[in-house]
């Protein structure tokens, strides 16, 4: 016999908020969030990101107070993104023993060293072309920017990073960098992989945020983003080659491919809501159109229903600050 209604009645259980936190499915917790940041060398003042209201530049000089600040308020995790005054055509500051990737790392540990500390690993803030690699003739060479990676790696292993987390979606980058890392001595030092990563154009206030002077696009390396069985397939070769955690990125469009990847791994699996994410978030609250802190909670929430274990967003630090 089915039990349907009149017997059946799902409201028995949503009668009372008591009854309905006990029977809640998910919960986001603080501890879940990574937070982006965005650090500038060679300015003094912040500088306010208006595709991101919210969101700033730290000048260099201030990112030690920022941690402690992030660290009071209870943010648990980072991920660098630098902005650069040192391009050129390799992105080489990346990988000097005292260029802003590792100075950034550097800072955050020597800071707040219970901090965990992830190195967006990448070029694209580097380069003055704006790709994520080195170019050739014929577009961005894979291998020669395998290496490159290898070494820029190694840089923020030794400033003290506790993730490197590859964003340039190179074939084998993980692979490389587990390699470079291993022959470095940094057995311990994790590696985050961007491994399902879409060419998307929910990065657009990104270019902003990071300073990225890219002219075209991305397609030959990042993912067509109506891929399903691609989308998997990317993540698993990252599994195979030593990746610690795999990403979805970005996350709300693309819950079917977190819950995906989710049912075909056993590693830990972060989702990225992305900067075009938040951005519609901000925008459509600051004109009065949705509740800002429920769409957080509810965009959230459903990442991690759909299968993340770790989300990367901006709203972290409200988060922190303010609470869910
Ligand atoms: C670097 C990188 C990007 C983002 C993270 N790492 C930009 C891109 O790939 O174009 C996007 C993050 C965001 O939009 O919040 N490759």
């Amino acid at each position: 016999m089915s039990s349907v209604y009149p017997v059946s009645r799902p409201r028995r259980l949503r009668r009372t908020p008591a009854l309905r936190a006990l029977f809640q499915e998910t919960e986001v917790q603080l501890s879940d969030l990574v937070l982006p940041i965005f650090v500038e060398e060679g300015v003094s003042d912040y500088v306010p990101v208006s595709a991101m209201p919210g969101v700033v530049r730290i000048p260099e000089a201030r990112l030690a107070f920022e941690i402690e600040r992030y660290a009071k308020a209870g943010i648990q995790s980072v991920m660098t993104f630098g902005i650069s005054h040192h391009l050129d055509d390799i992105g080489s500051d990346t990988w000097q023993e005292n260029g802003l990737v590792a100075r950034m790392a550097r800072i955050c540990k020597d800071t707040a060293p219970e901090m965990i500390v992830m190195s967006d690993t990448c070029f694209c803030e580097y380069t003055t072309h704006g790709h994520c690699g080195v170019v050739h003739d014929n577009g961005v060479d894979n291998d020669a920017t395998l290496v490159n990676l290898g070494r820029q790696a190694v840089a923020a292993a030794r400033g003290g990073a506790d993730f490197i987390a590859p964003s340039a979606a190179m074939d084998g980058q993980v692979q490389a960098i587990r390699a470079a890392l291993d022959g470095a001595g940094f057995i311990d030092t994790a590696v985050m992989a961007y491994s399902t990563k879409f060419a998307s154009a929910f990065y657009g206030p990104f270019r902003e945020a990071g300073g990225t002077v890219l002219k075209g696009n991305r397609n030959t390396y990042q993912m067509n983003p109506m891929n399903r069985r691609e989308a998997i397939r990317e993540s698993l070769l990252d599994e195979q080659e030593g990746a610690d955690v795999l990403m979805v990125k970005p996350a709300g469009a693309f819950l079917d491919t977190i819950r995906d990847i989710r049912e075909a791994t056993h590693l830990p699996l972060a989702a990225y809501q992305v900067s075009g994410e938040y951005a519609m978030i901000k925008f459509a609250a600051a004109a009065g159109a949705i509740d800002e802190r429920q769409i957080v909670r509810e965009t959230l929430g459903a990442i991690k229903r759909a299968g993340a274990d770790i989300i990367l967003s901006y709203f972290g630090l409200d988060i922190a600050e303010q609470g869910f």
